[in-house]
C-alpha cells in the first residue's frame, strides 16, 4: 500500500507508558497491511544517543542545559540521517520520543518551555500525528521497576508528575492524548484506527 508522502507518527508518554509496545503493535499491523514502515527512537542509536545513555546511568552528571544540548544534537543527527531520507522515500515513520520529550522532560527541569520549542521547530520535520500515552507515574514507574534501578523512586516518581502535566499540555488536531490505564489491547485499536483513519487521506 503507497502513501503520497511521507508520514511521521510519534509516540510520547513517562517512562513506563507503553510507548515501545505500542509502537511494536502498531508497526506489526501497518507491515501487515502492506505499508512501508519503519521504527526510531530518541534518544538514538548515534553518536550523541549513545552519550546520553551512558550519561544517564548517573541521574546528577549534567546541568539542565548541558541535557538539552545533548539531546538537540541527537536530535539534528535523526532528523538528517533517518528521519528525512525514509519521509523522502515516502514511508511511513515511527518514532517513539521527539521534541515533545525535551519540551516536557528539560522544561520540567525549569528550561523555559518556549525557549525549547523554538530552537526545536528551527531544524525537525513536523510529525503527522502524535499520540501521548498517559499514565500516572507511579503505574508507570510500577511497570519498570523490575527493568530499573529502584533507587530514587520517589524523586522520580515527583519529577515525572511534572513532566506528565507539561505532555497534557499539548493541544492541537495532530496530538492525540490516550488513557494509558486502559488494556493494551484497547489501546492498540484505538491507536490503529486513528491511524488508519488518517491514512486513507493520504493514500494513492
Ligand atoms: P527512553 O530511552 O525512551 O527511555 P524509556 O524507554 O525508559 O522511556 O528515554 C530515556 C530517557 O530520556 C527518558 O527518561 C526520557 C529522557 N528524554 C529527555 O529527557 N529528553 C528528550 O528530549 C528525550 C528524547 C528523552
Amino acid at each position: 500500500m503507497a502513501v503520497q508522502k511521507g508520514i511521521l507518527i510519534v509516540l510520547e508518554g513517562i517512562d513506563g507508558a507503553g510507548k515501545s509496545t505500542q509502537a511494536e503493535i502498531l508497526m506489526n499491523r501497518l507491515h501487515e497491511r502492506g505499508y512501508d514502515v519503519v521504527y526510531f527512537r530518541e534518544p538514538s542509536e548515534g553518536k550523541w544517543g549513545q552519550e546520553i545513555k551512558k550519561k544517564a546511568a548517573d541521574p546528577d552528571s549534567l546541568s539542565p542545559e548541558e541535557e538539552l544540548d545533548l539531546f538537540l544534537k541527537d536530535r539534528k543527527e535523526n532528523v538528517e540521517k533517518n528521519l528525512r531520507p525514509a519521509l523522502e522515500k515516502k514511508k511511513i515513520v515511527i518514532l517513539d520520543r521527539y521534541y515533545f520529550s525535551t519540551i516536557a522532560y528539560q522544561g520540567a527541569k525549569g528550561i523555559d518551555q518556549k525557549r525549547i520549542r523554538r530552537v526545536n521547530e528551527e531544524f525537525v520535520v513536523e510529525p503527522d500525528l502524535v499520540f501521548f500515552l498517559d499514565v500516572d507515574p507511579r503505574e508507570g514507574l510500577d511497570r519498570i521497576k523490575n527493568r530499573k534501578k529502584k533507587d530514587r523512586l520517589f524523586e522520580r516518581a515527583e519529577y515525572l508528575v511534572k513532566v506528565r502535566e507539561i505532555f497534557r499540555s499539548f493541544r492541537g488536531e495532530r496530538f492525540i492524548h490516550i488513557d494509558s490505564s486502559k488494556p493494551k489491547k484497547e489501546i492498540s485499536a484505538e491507536i490503529e484506527r486513528i491511524v488508519l483513519n488518517y491514512l486513507i487521506g493520504v493514500r494513492l
